[in-house]
């Protein structure tokens, strides 16, 4: 299959730290589709030859074995090339036109790595130039918007010129292996469907934290935060995963139409909710693995009086009969006491106890995403006494599978899955236009809340896991996040 795939933003951080990365894996592998061309397209004035110069030296700072040896460096190489383009003047698409017209191609991928402010003005130059034909895929990185009146009138302008089937809309997150494990694990498997469901389940955690800070992102992260950062794409998008219906099949339509009745399911927020469901944290100066970093207020970029959240936790409910009660609570944040992310099913406590468990411990199924990519199942036993009788105290035992060991090597990056995806044309792992809205749509009023709220982001110490509010929370139902249990 030949294919052109053309990077607008070509230079840029994402291009070169995870895409071409991604790209040379699956070429490692043997996955990328032969007779491939992959263009970079920037301001900077480079040769072919200068283009794949500055991959190779950024490509010196990929970590271990994941760096290609120069040979192989040499024949990735060939497949790369540099279209310069200022991308806000219409005359300087002519120059991709007749760079693409060269050969004769299966599919033209155009990936939008570019700032959100040009996928405007890129779609409708793409259009104006003849580019949007039949066998165009165009790929959008986030943030697609900032809130639901911007995500719309992007969804819509590019809607004027590719059709929906040739969009995708990338969250890293759904090309997770651990999420495809998910989404194996619900509907490969006919275990746990019959207790997947309120009567079995007594509240689900979604925890996505890092410890890293915003690093040189500061300018970018002062208009963004936590919640349309994290909240509003990878969070829900996990969220749909645990609690969407098994769809009728493996279709990218039948598998987003459920995601979206989940999203519409959301419960809408009310006053006494926001202020109550939804915690707004900052951190502030503190210690990462015993050594001082800065609050967010003293990052580059920052505004020290800065309102900004870099975490949220909030409590919701979907409202329908397989989940009807049981909370879902999310939390993600910026330098906090560790980086994981992992989503964790409690269930509910036997019936009536003729054991005696350990106090407030429960069965649970913890889905870990990273570091670990596997499946935890927490189980009690009866541990033996001395004299060869059990006790009657049941202990924690759990089934550990660590999907890392088991299939080591044949696993895939996010991003390598996700363009092999788009090379494909499989828009299972992407997102569609009216999910996207629906999310929107459901951050909306607290953004809204927060402006009004005068009170800010609650400080947290960086190193811990947010602000106590958030344990609050959760202890007023009577549960407790993971790390505390
Ligand atoms: C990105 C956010 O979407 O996801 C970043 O913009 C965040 O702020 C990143 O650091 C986290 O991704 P991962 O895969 O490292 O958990």
């Amino acid at each position: 299959m030949a294919f052109d795939l053309v990077f607008f933003g070509g230079t840029g951080d994402l291009v070169w730290r995870k895409l071409m990365p991604a790209l040379f894996q699956a070429f490692r592998h043997g996955t990328l589709p032969d007779a491939g061309r992959i263009i970079g397209v920037g301001r900077d004035d480079l040769s072919d030859e200068q283009y794949r110069q500055q991959i190779q030296s950024r490509f010196e700072q990929v970590e271990g074995d994941k760096r290609p040896k120069p040979e192989e460096f040499a024949r990735f190489a060939s497949l790369l090339c540099y279209v310069r383009m200022d991308l806000s003047q219409p005359a300087a698409y002519a120059a991709l036109a007749s760079r693409l017209a060269e050969r004769e191609t299966d599919h033209v991928v155009m990936y939008l790595s570019t700032a959100p402010s040009l996928f405007t003005t890129v779609c409708e130059q793409l259009a104006a130039s003849g580019l949007n034909t039949p066998k165009t895929r165009i790929v959008l990185e986030k943030p697609l918007g900032h809130d639901l009146a911007s995500n719309r009138a992007i969804n819509h302008a590019v809607g004027l010129a590719f059709k929906e089937q040739q969009v995708f809309r990338i969250d890293h997150y759904l090309g997770k292996p651990a999420v495809q494990n998910l989404f194996a694990m619900r509907f490969g498997n006919a275990l746990f469907e019959p207790l997947w469901r309120r009567e079995h389940i007594a509240n689900i955690q979604i925890t996505m934290s890092e410890e890293l800070g915003v690093e040189k992102r500061g300018g970018f992260y002062e208009t963004t935060g936590a919640l349309r950062d994290m909240v509003q794409n990878h969070a829900l998008q996990l969220l749909c995963a645990i609690a969407m219906e098994p769809p009728i099949n493996a279709h990218a339509d039948a598998i987003r139409d459920e995601k979206l009745k989940v999203l519409r399911a959301l419960k809408r927020w009310t006053p006494e909710t926001l202020s109550q469901h939804v915690i707004r944290g900052q951190y502030s100066a503190g210690n990462i693995e015993g050594k001082a970093v800065p609050g967010y207020r003293e990052e580059r970029g920052v505004d020290p009086q800065s309102s900004t959240e870099t975490f949220v936790a909030l409590r919701t409910e979907i409202a329908n009969w397989r989940w009807a009660g049981v909370p879902f609570y999310i939390r993600t944040g910026k330098r906090m006491a560790s980086r994981e992310a992992h989503i964790d099913i409690n269930f509910r406590p036997t019936p009536h106890e003729i054991f005696k468990s350990p106090v407030g411990q429960v069965n649970k199924l913890v889905i870990h995403l990273q570091p670990k990519d596997g499946l935890e199942l927490h189980l009690f036993a009866q541990g033996q006494s001395k004299r060869g009788q059990g006790n009657g105290t049941l202990s924690p035992v759990h089934l550990d599978l660590d999907f890392d060991k088991r299939f080591g090597s044949e696993r895939v990056g996010a991003y390598e899955r996700l363009l092999l995806d788009v090379l494909d044309g499989r828009l299972n792992l992407f997102v569609r236009s009216d999910e996207q809205e629906e999310a929107w749509r459901w951050v909306e009023p607290i953004l809204q809340h927060w402006q009004g709220d005068t009170n800010g982001p609650r400080p947290y110490a960086a190193g811990t896991w947010g602000p106590s509010a958030a344990s609050a929370m959760i202890a007023r139902d009577g549960f407790c996040w993971s790390e505390e249990n």
